[in-house]
């Protein structure tokens, strides 16, 4: 798993560096290709030379310093990472990481990274167990980064606690799961809505919403990596369509309720992450409404509600709603679940910041029939969608619905 696969370590200066080399050379005996890059503060502790013997590659430790054929060492490595990790990382580096400062070669490099990031603390007990470290721990957290949690027991400076590096098998572990991808939902077949419908006044001109797809789309990714055969129902976005999922264009809320119809027979999920119309003009003129001196009074006509119906004909399929809403939330989802016979609905509050359309993070409750309410913390939309699947996973084996095999 680990041959031939990029790592970037980043080292900063605590005790605990010492205990990298151990990582670096169970990594390059496993058949990785290892890079270091070394905080100045990280020096003091380790020798550059001990990595570089060890990774037998050079330490990365100025941001201006080009290797031959390297234009920005910090996006060359970031661009060629299949995984980061940051052993130790001290309470230093975690605030610059939880602000977003990039003010030297690690920082520049770690915010560049579209691959996982680990992130392995280690410091005193007292500084650990800061409410400001813990802080940034959690907003780290919640933006993607990855926590191997330390280590409790006696620390080199004679304190007791939590704050010790994380054992290298541990750190190593936590590599390989990271890197598994999980195929849960092999053998299933989802179908996932995305986008905002947009229903027609005239040849050019429509009612719409301000859905961006981000979600539906991740939900999408998502399951195509967990191993599912996915149906993308989308109406329009600007989004590319994640590699392997089944994409299905449709543009107003009735072709959607058509195509979701149609393939709801054949498959075990649907998650209904598509803002639908609720109304749409009565009439769409066949030519562009010319303007005039006097207003204008467009009639609207109420659409299918597609997942009431999908509620009503249910049968073995699992049902997941999102709740936009803008105010009583728990409430007026909570009304959402009962009403379209769902098994779990997301509820989102789109006027809080970090939770909007076309926000690349989300804040969100899931609710469940039995009235129970769960809070999530903000979180990447990827990331939500990850827990989204975990969730219907989950109710999938409690329900007993097997994968057909
Ligand atoms: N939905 C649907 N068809 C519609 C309207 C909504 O399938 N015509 C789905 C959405 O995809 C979402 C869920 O129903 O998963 C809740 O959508 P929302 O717009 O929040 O609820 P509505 O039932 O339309 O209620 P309201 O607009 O009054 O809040």
């Amino acid at each position: 798993m680990l041959t031939g696969k990029f790592f970037v370590i980043g080292v900063t200066g605590g005790i605990a560096a010492y205990r990298a080399l151990d990582l670096v050379s169970g990594l390059v005996k496993a058949g990785a290709e290892v890079h270091v890059i070394m905080t100045v503060g990280a020096q003091q502790f380790v020798r550059p030379l001990a990595f570089e013997s060890i990774s037998h590659n050079r330490v990365h430790i100025d941001t201006f310093e080009t290797p031959p054929g390297w234009h920005y060492p910090h996006l060359e490595l970031a661009r060629q990472a299949d995984m980061a990790l940051i052993v130790p990382a001290t309470a230093n580096i975690l605030a610059k990481l939880a602000c977003g400062l990039a003010d030297d070669l690690l920082t520049t490099t770690v915010l560049a990274m579209s691959c996982p990031v680990l992130i392995c603390p280690a410091m005193n007990v007292h500084m650990y167990l800061n409410q400001v470290v813990q802080d940034n721990l959690s907003r780290l957290r919640r933006t993607g980064f990855k926590i191997v949690d330390p280590a409790v027991g006696p620390q080199a400076c004679g304190d007791e606690g939590p704050g010790r590096l994380a054992d290298v098998a541990v750190i190593m572990e936590k590599i390989k799961k990271v890197l598994e991808p999980k195929k849960d939902l092999i053998h299933r077949t989802v179908l996932v809505t995305a986008g905002g419908t947009c229903e027609p006044i005239d040849p050019v001109r429509y009612v719409g919403n301000r859905s961006s797809g981000k979600m539906g789309y991740a939900l999408a990714e998502t399951a195509v990596h967990r191993g599912a055969k996915v149906y993308l129902v989308s109406a329009p976005t600007r989004l590319a369509a994640p590699e392997g999922a089944h994409l299905i264009n449709v543009e107003t809320a009735e072709q959607m309720y058509q195509a979701v119809l149609e393939l709801y027979p054949q498959v075990d999920v649907v998650i209904k992450a598509a803002a639908v119309a609720d109304y749409r003009p009565r009439v769409a003129a066949t030519q562009k409404i010319k303007k005039k001196e006097a207003g204008l009074v467009l009639e609207l006509e109420k659409n299918p509600d597609i997942l009431m119906e999908l509620g009503k004909q249910k049968k073995h399929q699992l049902l997941v709603g999102f709740a936009a809403e803008t105010e009583d939330v728990i409430n007026h989802a909570r009304e959402k679940v009962n009403k379209k016979n769902l098994d779990l609905l997301v509820a989102n509050d789109v006027t809080q910041p970090g939770a909007g359309f076309g926000s690349d993070t989300n804040i969100v409750n899931i609710l469940y029939p039995d009235g129970k309410v769960e809070p999530l913390p903000e979180m990447d939309k990827l990331a939500l969608s990850e827990v989204i699947w975990d969730k219907v996973q989950q109710l999938m084996v409690d329900k007993k619905i097997y994968a057909a095999d």
